[in-house]
């Protein structure tokens, strides 16, 4: 058989790094565990009235689905359980979340996620997503870890990925040697590796920005915006304009098709909506180990210090050469 799962590959890819004592590959395995769950929980959101507002507000001012607490609830039992993370920060939680699993103090690691991001799409039956990173701790395993601990650069990254639940669910994930995407085989339950080493299209065709907020938009986005209708073949332009509102759906067709994702900041968002340690970092780290590029405009997102975990950027991320052209217009 020529098949392997995810948790093969862990143990496989396990082997790059040969001081390692097989925490984060376990960790990993949790996070695959996790994303299995909360995939069942999607595919069968339309079936038992799991739909919809649950009643609360989030963080963020925005009404909370069902999903998203399943979603939440469901990481930080897999990751207590796991022991292998000491702390982690959810768009979800106001807070940081001290895990409180028999072995999470001594826990290396650190994660942040987005238990279900798109949850707008989630009524309509359009795909959603999960997105999650790891950091090494930076207090010493044994003591009471905090937010510091949380607050790192994406340059400090270990790991990242997200979960796509599409037309089938696809797990991609990168440890720092390029990007690996596995689709979820329901006959046996297990992820199979089906996107080795994905590499990004340094060129595209498809922008992928709200453009109902033109009217607030920085002048070099308008501008920028205005230049990818004009009709020239040796760019391949026109583009095609492409905005599901599920960040990991778009940037999941972008990674592979090649294109360019913005959230600008708004005259309403100065700092754009995405948030800097659930979306944009991870999804940068990604873009970046399979070729592509991603920046807030003046600076390269993995570089951001961090100084509040809910904190926001703007963000231009995907193919290399469109990115480029967007931060040319930006200056
Ligand atoms: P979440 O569902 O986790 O709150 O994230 C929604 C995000 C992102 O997925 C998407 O790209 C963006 O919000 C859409 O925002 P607009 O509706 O402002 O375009
Ligand atoms: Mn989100
Ligand atoms: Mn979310």
């Amino acid at each position: 058989m020529s098949i392997t799962t995810l948790g093969q590959f862990i143990i496989e890819k396990q082997q790059d790094f040969p001081f390692a004592k097989g925490e984060l590959s376990r960790l990993l395995r949790d996070i695959g565990i996790a994303a299995k769950i909360i995939s069942r929980e999607v595919n069968k959101a339309g079936l038992t009235q799991i739909l919809g507002e649950y009643g609360s507000v989030n963080v963020q001012g925005e009404d909370v689905k069902k999903l998203d607490i399943i979603g939440n609830e469901t990481f930080i039992w897999a990751l207590e359980k796991g022991g292998e993370v000491c702390i982690m920060a959810s768009e979800e939680n106001d807070d940081v979340i001290h895990l409180n699993g028999e072995y999470s103090k001594k826990g290396k690691y650190v994660v942040c996620i987005d238990p279900l991001d798109g949850s707008s799409n989630i009524d309509v039956n359009v795909s959603i997503g999960t997105i999650f990173s790891v950091y090494r701790r930076i207090s010493e395993p044994g003591t009471d870890a905090d937010v510091n601990d949380v607050l790192q650069a994406g340059n400090k990254l270990v790991a990242a990925g997200y979960v796509v639940y599409g037309t089938s669910t696809m797990l991609v994930y990168s440890t720092g040697k390029g990007v690996n995407g596995f689709t979820l085989d329901p006959s046996i339950g297990e992820f199979c590796l089906s996107h080795p080493d994905i590499k990004t299209p340094e060129d595209g065709k498809v922008y992928s920005i709200n453009e109902g907020n033109a009217g607030e938009f920085p002048q070099g986005i308008t501008e920028y915006l205005k230049w990818v209708k004009e009709s020239d073949k040796a760019t391949s332009r026109p583009y095609s304009a492409r905005y599901i509102g599920s960040m990991v759906a778009d940037f999941h067709r972008n990674l592979l098709k090649g294109g360019v994702f913005i959230y600008p900041p708004t005259a309403k968002a100065p700092n754009g909506k995405l948030r800097l340690m659930f979306e944009c970092i991870p999804m940068s780290f990604l873009a970046e180990q399979a070729g592509g590029l991603s920046n807030t405009g003046s600076q390269r997102v993995l570089d951001v210090e961090p100084t509040e975990i809910h904190q926001r950027v703007p963000v231009v991320m995907g193919s290399k050469n469109m990115v480029e052209k967007v931060l040319e217009y930006m200056k």
